[in-house]
């Protein structure tokens, strides 16, 4: 089975995977680190000196390489793949998917300690990314809710969130 863990940054979907990944002995891959190994250079470099147009192109092309793989595995995708490409119609019918749905305030919370190496909001101080992730969210909640389920994560430690996926699993 291919299991695909879809949602904004910052909501936890590494996490979540690598614990899920371990529980159900599957192989975790995580979508930027297999992007950053194939292409020898990290997210924000390939922005930097690629452009996102390029970094949108070869996140396209990974992931359809591995959802046509006969691989099972768990698999985190970043913030934007199921918003690009159709990607979203691949990865529905391709695998079990799993939105983890954060709302504004917790998302604004955990990414505001961790934005430094994620080039959308790297330079925006704490008003501006509130504003951003709010309409950014906005923009993205159509593709995010078209996943084959949907798992409230607000106040919930990663075992509570992957104990949830085990129950619809079954
Ligand atoms: C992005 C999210 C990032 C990474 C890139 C773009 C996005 O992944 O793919 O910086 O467009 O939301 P995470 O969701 O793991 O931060």
């Amino acid at each position: 089975m291919k299991i695909v863990l879809i949602g904004y940054m910052a909501s936890g979907k590494s996490a979540v995977g690598k614990k899920l990944a371990s529980i159900l002995k599957y192989d975790f891959i995580d979508l930027d680190s297999y992007i950053e190994k194939k292409e020898n250079k990290t997210v924000s470099e390939i922005f930097s000196q690629n452009g996102e147009i390029y970094f949108r192109l070869k996140e396209t092309e990974c992931l359809k390489e591995l959802l046509n793989s006969d691989l099972d595995f768990v698999l985190s995708l970043g913030g934007g793949t199921p918003c690009y490409s159709n990607n979203i119609k691949t990865i529905f019918e391709k695998s079990e998917s799993f939105y983890l749905k954060a709302s504004i305030n917790t998302l604004f919370q955990r990414l505001s300690n961790e934005k430094d190496h994620r080039p959308l909001v790297a330079e925006l101080d704490s008003d501006k990314l509130k504003e951003f992730i709010a309409k950014h969210l906005f923009e993205r909640a159509p593709y995010y809710e078209q996943a084959s389920n949907s798992i409230i994560t607000d106040g919930k430690e990663v075992t509570e969130v992957v104990d949830q996926i085990k129950k619809r699993l079954i």
